[in-house]
């Protein structure tokens, strides 16, 4: 093992330049990490440069941050759609692209074509475990979830999920990693879906559902009940509008897919607002308006 886990990580890769991409890209560059933020279509990287810029002028204007930190750290970033040229200078690649299996393994495959022999390649997901796609790759040793929570800029815990075959020096460089762009690594043994934090939220989260849909207390009632008397900063209800309801639909099921348990699939009143297209704030409605 190398006596310094980051002496090889200069320059990371996220894919995707969704909320959580964008974000992750963004702490890594705060960082002191050269950093890219890969996406396949040229609006959504824009979008994605278009509101880092906005909330970085915003904790600018707070004095959370000074300009030339932020200045220097989009220096640091690129912003692009070449993905293959981007994962070619990596060390670490951080996936936070679509939650579809079929899709990840593809990526996986390719990045593993391109990225030099030492790059670790995680994945930010919560519900598909490494091992999923570390076959896809010929180093599955240097595979694992890295995950982080929504916003990430905030947010400061990241979990580092090793598979079986991942190795001790991909796990201790994870965690690292994640020590250096200042957040708190959460270490688990081995993999099981939703992870550690997911499972508090899910085991909340299902039983809010459960009285909401009992009829014992309305949504916005069992959110203040959160609020004030777990010191929660959101109720389930309103966390479910921030990552969105969609989100947490099909987290649902894909658990169920990987279970067969009954018990995971989504809720009925979640599966309403999914097929009405009723994801939460990005939509505009949710469990509340945002219009
Ligand atoms: N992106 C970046 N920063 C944000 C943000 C966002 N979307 N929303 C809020 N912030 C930051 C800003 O600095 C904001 O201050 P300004 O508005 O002055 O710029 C600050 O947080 C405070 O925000 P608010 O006053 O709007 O609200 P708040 O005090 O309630 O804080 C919060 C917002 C940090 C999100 C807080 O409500 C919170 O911690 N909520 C719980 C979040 C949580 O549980 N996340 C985990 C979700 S599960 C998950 O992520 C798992 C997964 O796999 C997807």
């Amino acid at each position: 093992m190398t006596e310094n886990p980051l002496q090889n990580i200069k320059h990371i890769t996220v894919i995707g330049a969704g909320a959580m991409g964008s974000q992750i890209a963004m702490v890594c560059a705060l960082a002191g990490y050269e950093t890219d933020v890969v996406d396949i279509k040229q609006e959504a990287v824009d979008k994605a440069s278009e509101q880092l810029h906005s909330r970085m002028d915003r904790d600018i204007s707070k004095d959370r941050r000074t300009p030339e930190d932020v200045a220097a750290a989009f220096e640091r970033m690129t912003f692009s759609t070449d993905r293959d040229g981007c994962a070619a200078k990596a060390d670490f690649v951080i996936e936070a692209a679509v939650e579809d299996l079929k899709i990840k393994r593809q990526l996986f495959a390719e990045l593993d074509a391109v990225c030099p022999e030492h790059t670790i390649l995680a994945t930010n997901s919560s519900n598909i475990v490494s091992s999923r796609v570390a076959d896809a790759t010929n180093r599955p040793d240097k595979v694992c979830n890295f995950h982080f929570f929504n916003p990430a800029l905030v947010m400061k815990c990241v979990e580092v999920v090793p598979h079986e075959a991942t190795s001790r020096e991909t796990v201790e460089t994870a965690m690292e990693l994640a020590r250096s762009i200042g957040k708190a690594p959460v270490e688990l043994k081995k993999e099981v879906p939703g992870f550690v934090a997911n499972r508090l939220l899910g085991a909340l989260r299902t039983e809010a559902l459960k009285l909401y849909e009992d009829g014992v207390a309305d949504y916005k009632d069992i959110d203040v009940a959160a609020k004030t008397a777990l010191n929660h900063p959101m109720g389930p209800f309103e966390l479910m509008d921030m990552v969105g309801i969609d989100v947490v639909y099909l987290i649902r099921l894909a658990e169920y897919e990987q279970t067969g348990d009954p018990a995971s699939l989504p809720a009925e009143s979640i599966k309403e607002k999914y097929e009405a297209g009723q994801y939460g704030r990005k939509s505009g409605h949710g469990w509340y308006d945002y219009e």
